[in-house]
């Protein structure tokens, strides 16, 4: 893995140019079906890339490509390139648990494991962690910056060791967020991480990400316009399997250079 580009700060995180996530002439099947055609995009580190197109465009396909859970399913053919923190993903040599681990995952309903919120911080650390590896104190203190930096410490604090399951919506999302940090991942992908939170919660959520942004390489799928206008810094918009513009977030939606993007984010369709 190539350490030597400047790690992004939260103050100035565009001033990275380097390329945290990559596609070549991607293309995917699900079976017969194409999914994806010849996509190909960078994404850069340490900002906010928004997802967006309407539903069924693949959003949720390629975002799942970058960490290569598509393969779970056994009938998925890719085809293309793919680098992920400058290493070619489909490598014999790539271990697809290191992979997950500095690629994290975010789903549309909050999935937290049915054990203690403390128990849900710590599972990937423990899952990963050699024989002894780790103290009790070592996992006190990643509990406890891992809440911190989710906004969700001071709600849990006094009940760490109550049900996961038993949070509200919008605090199990956070959660969800925070069991990932513990294992330093480079990249966060949330595919709709608000879609089953009412205004308040999805409010929460975005001022989350944006004190990540910039520690994090963020992709967020959303089908909420308006988030994508508040919460990335650069758009993709994709139409039918295939990635139709990219472009900084206020040029994709003021000044959108194609047709079919000024369609959709006038709101014609999708
Ligand atoms: N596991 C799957 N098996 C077969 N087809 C799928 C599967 N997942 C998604 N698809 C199809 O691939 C296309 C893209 O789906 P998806 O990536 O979920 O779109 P989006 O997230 O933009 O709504 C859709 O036509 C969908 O029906
Ligand atoms: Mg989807």
């Amino acid at each position: 893995m190539d350490n030597s580009s400047p790690t992004p700060t939260q103050d100035s995180p565009a001033q990275s140019d380097s390329i945290a996530l990559e596609t070549r002439d991607l293309s995917l099947w699900y079976g017969d079906f194409q999914a994806l055609f010849n996509v190909t995009v960078e994404i850069k580190h340490g900002i906010i890339t928004g997802l967006i197109g309407p539903s069924g465009c693949g959003k949720t396909t390629l975002l799942r490509c970058f960490n290569r859970v598509n393969e779970r399913y056994g009938y998925v053919t890719t085809t293309g390139e793919m680098r992920v923190l400058d290493k070619n993903i489909y490598d014999e040599d790539v271990n697809i648990l290191e992979l997950r681990k500095s690629v994290g995952m975010v789903f549309q309903r909050p999935n937290p494991l049915p054990i203690s919120i403390y128990d849900n911080v710590i599972f990937g650390m423990r899952v990963h962690a050699d024989k002894g590896q780790y103290k009790k104190a070592d996992y006190d203190e990643a509990v406890e910056v891992a809440l911190k930096e989710v906004f969700l410490w001071d709600d849990v604090k006094d009940m760490l060791k109550k049900k996961a399951t038993g949070l509200q919506l919008e605090q199990q999302q956070k959660l969800c967020i925070a069991r990932l940090l513990p294992l330093k991942p480079k990249v966060i992908l949330m595919d709709e991480p608000c879609s089953a939170l009412d205004a308040e919660g999805t409010e929460a959520i975005e001022d989350l990400m944006s004190n990540l942004r910039g520690k994090y390489t963020m992709v967020i799928v959303t089908h909420n316009m308006a988030q994508a206008r508040r919460a990335s810094d650069e758009c993709l918009f994709m139409l039918m399997g295939k990635l139709i513009e990219h472009g900084d977030t206020s040029q994709l939606f003021l000044n959108p250079k194609e047709k079919d993007t000024e369609n959709y984010v006038e709101g014609r369709y999708g």
